[in-house]
């Protein structure tokens, strides 16, 4: 005991010598050094570092692969400027720089003070280590303007989220007219590629590719919301060749659902920093004495293994860190939508008939989609007025729900609970709760406008009709859908310089409600959902249980529309159906089995018509559906390598989930269409134990003969599987799983 203490105090003694304070929690540690003025972040496989500068300045010196213990850093020096064109501070790599001092580089902040300097030159003041944490105070040279840089280094991924708080201690209001929430700068090196996430409705999550060259690449969205347009994720890879597996990978995403911007810069000294946070464009946030301003958190992270090793690591932090109730392992439940079968024509008799039919094939939650509210006839009217059509449920929802809970499942709504029709009661009531600008056309998009969730009324109204369908119902689940972005932002209710704060006000709103409705519901999920894929973020994630990752249901496209959302979202997130063929987005006919396991790839739903199936149909659903529970878990938890890209017109696409504990391993292996008699290319798994025996089992049979049925991780890993997969959209699932014995 005694022995303990004393060597506990001698180490204590020791560090404070040396000048070093250390915090260490769960494996993540953060250590400041007094005597360089640097600090360092540790955890998993990264180390992040940066220092204090002779100028005060915070400027980042490390990251990337974790570093010896011993390691140690001198103190940081600015960089000299090239020319009096160019001025040290663009060359210096500054971890929050505030425009001024002759900064062209993007900045972090920009304020406007109101005798009109917009001069902001921003200095350390002083710092805090808590657990994996650490903030650190900036202020300008001589405004009380502070700036709190907030780092958490996630101890199982390495995955920092990065944040800044901005204060005015003057004794006057100023605008705030640009602020991101963290500035990342790579290692100095003329050679990096960007990733980048883009799309449109049905059309979403196509993987962008190219070099990073001098200039800047401007990732944003401008639409008050995420936006399919780009999405805001970003991964850049070290060298000039693209690797899924091997190479040095950074890469980050924001929690933020809003308008935000992410900034690739290489400046002129050839260093490539990445600037995000919410869009300049439109924006302005006045401060009022006393005032603050938080951003978004921009999380980033590094890894040694390609993309498919960023993504891998992105997904464990989401399932592990983001995602409510994280880090719960639970596997999503197997759900009916009616959308594509009944759109807006539900009724009472029509959902039971439905549910039924789901129950039998094993569905676990029966979700009625759009049309049950109001005088919602079509997408004309009815958005805004939350109350039970009584036409179409003369005895509410109570019956439905009473049936589908007798069937075994749970029930689950949709809502679009932000926007309005103008031919609704709450917008002959209220008018004036949407967002416009007075005597201006305000754009009407699917017949609706958005309403101002900035305003305390609005939020009060959508958060009332939401808990009082939640406390009246046994709802389990809610899918929130968003089915357009803004026009014409404007907010009359306050005074002219404020209206910008609807860009932020309105998002925490949204977010409040969330927290506030999962609080008082804790056992209700929800899906974000925004016509498809038009609101999927970090900041979003944090508060739903699951996304709508687009309204194409083609099984075809959906291959490249999952791919593109695993390279930053986990597929635990991704809601994918089964629906009718031919489908209605391309007229291609498929099979029942290939569109279920086009759909197995994420969390299972069935979306099509039961009413039309067969009965052949129903016992491939059935057989599908208990295949899907057998796997489910490995797929919506487990580690993702992507095998072959469907990308390019590939005629072929593998992905592989690997269990945890890697005893258990999911291929699905995907043709379009054969040529000229050529195979099906050997599928290498990847993450097996080399050492651990599997049995390989294909759920339909697809293996060919020629293939060891029981063999080491290594024979798999290195001698491929064979999957004899020929005709025209074609599929089959393979399993993986470790023999008992061999453990
Ligand atoms: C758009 C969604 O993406 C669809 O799944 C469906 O819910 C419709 N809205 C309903 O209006």
């Amino acid at each position: 005991m005694c022995l303990r203490t004393c060597v506990g105090l001698m180490v204590l003694v020791v560090a404070m010598m040396a000048g070093m304070a250390k915090a260490e929690s769960n494996n993540a540690k953060v250590s400041y050094d007094a005597t360089a003025r640097v600090f360092r972040l540790d955890a998993d496989r990264v180390s992040y570092v940066f220092g204090v500068n002779e100028n005060d300045q915070l400027q980042t010196l490390y990251w990337g692969s974790k570093l010896a213990e011993g390691d140690s850093f001198k103190r940081a020096h600015s960089a000299r400027g090239t020319s009096s064109f160019d001025p040290s501070v663009n060359a210096t790599l500054q971890e929050y720089l505030g425009w001024g001092g002759g900064a062209y580089v993007e900045p972090d902040l920009k304020v406007t003070f109101p005798d009109g300097n917009r001069d902001l030159v921003l200095h350390y003041v002083s710092h805090h280590i808590e657990g994996n944490g650490l903030t650190i105070v900036v202020k300008d040279i001589s405004r009380n303007i502070f700036v709190t840089l907030a780092y958490e280094m996630d101890a199982k991924t390495g995955v920092l989220a990065r944040s800044a708080k901005i204060e005015n201690r003057t004794s006057a209001p100023l605008t705030i007219e640009q602020a991101s929430a963290a500035t990342w700068n790579l290692p100095g090196d003329a050679d990096y590629q960007l990733y980048y996430l883009t799309g449109r409705w049905a059309g979403e999550w196509n993987l962008q590719h190219q070099a990073i060259l001098p200039g800047k690449t401007v990732l944003e969205s401008r639409r008050g919301s995420t936006g399919d347009e780009t999405n805001p994720w970003f991964a850049i890879e070290r060298g000039t060749s693209a690797d899924e597996d091997m190479g040095e990978v950074w890469f980050g995403a924001l929690g933020w659902s809003g308008s935000w911007q992410i900034a690739v810069e290489q400046g002129s000294e050839r260093q490539v920093r990445v600037t995000g946070g919410f869009t300049p464009f439109d924006f302005a946030y006045r401060l009022a004495p006393g005032g603050a301003l938080e951003t978004p958190k921009f999380y980033a992270g590094y890894s040694r293994e390609g993309v498919g090793g960023a993504s891998r690591l992105l997904h464990q932090f989401e399932l592990g860190s983001v995602v409510p109730g994280a880090p719960r392992n639970h596997v999503r439940p197997v759900i009916y939508n009616s959308w594509e079968a009944t759109g807006f024509e539900v009724n009472e008799a029509g959902q039971e008939a439905l549910a039924e039919r789901a129950a039998s094939i094993g569905v676990e939650r029966f979700v009625m989609d759009d049309g049950w509210f109001g005088e919602r006839k079509n997408d004309t009217a009815g958005l805004g007025d939350w109350e039970v059509n009584s036409a179409k449920f003369p005895h509410g929802l109570s019956p439905l729900i009473g049936k589908v809970h007798s069937l075994g499942m749970d029930f689950g709504l949709w809502v679009e609970p932000e926007m309005i029709n103008r031919d609704s009661e709450l917008y002959r009531k209220h008018p004036d709760w949407v967002l416009g600008f007075p005597g201006r056309p305000q754009t009407e998009a699917r017949h609706q406008l958005v309403l101002n969730l900035a305003r305390p009324d609005v939020r009060a109204y959508v958060y009332e009709f939401l808990d009082k369908l939640l406390s009246t119902y046994d709802i389990a689940f809610l899918k929130w859908d968003y089915n357009r972005n803004w026009s014409e932002p404007g907010w009359p209710a306050v005074a002219p310089e404020d209206q910008k704060k609807v860009y932020v006000d309105y998002v925490r709103n949204l977010y409040g409600i969330l927290a506030d409705l999962r609080a008082k519901h804790p056992k209700v999920e929800i899906e974000s959902c925004s016509g498809g894929g038009a609101r999927v973020d970090l900041g979003i994630i944090h508060y739903t249980d699951e996304v709508w990752p687009s309204d194409n249901t083609d099984p075809f496209d959906r291959l490249s529309i999952q791919n593109g959302f695993t390279y930053a979202y986990a597929p635990r997130l991704m809601m994918a159906w089964v629906t009718d063929s031919p489908n209605w987005v391309n007229r291609r006919s498929t099979s029942l089995e290939y569109r279920f396991l086009s759909s197995m790839q994420g969390g299972l739903g069935i979306g099509a018509n039961l009413n039309g199936w067969t009965e052949d149909d129903f016992k491939v659903a059935k057989k599908m559906v208990e295949q899907y529970k057998q796997i489910r878990a490995t797929v919506q938890n487990g580690a993702l390598y992507r095998l072959i890209s469907p990308l390019g017109g590939s005629e072929w696409s593998v992905t592989e989930s690997v269990s945890s504990d890697r005893r258990d391993a999911v291929v699905f292996a995907f043709l379009h269409s054969s040529q000229m008699g050529h195979a099906y290319p050997r599928v290498f798994p990847r993450g097996l134990d080399q050492r651990a025996t599997y049995r390989v089992h294909a759920l339909d049979g697809q293996l060919t003969s020629d293939s060891a049925t029981v063999a080491s991780g290594e024979y798999w890993m290195h001698n491929g599987l064979s999957i004899d997969l020929r005709g025209d959209f074609q599929a089959a699932v393979v399993t993986l799983v470790e023999e008992e014995a061999h453990r």
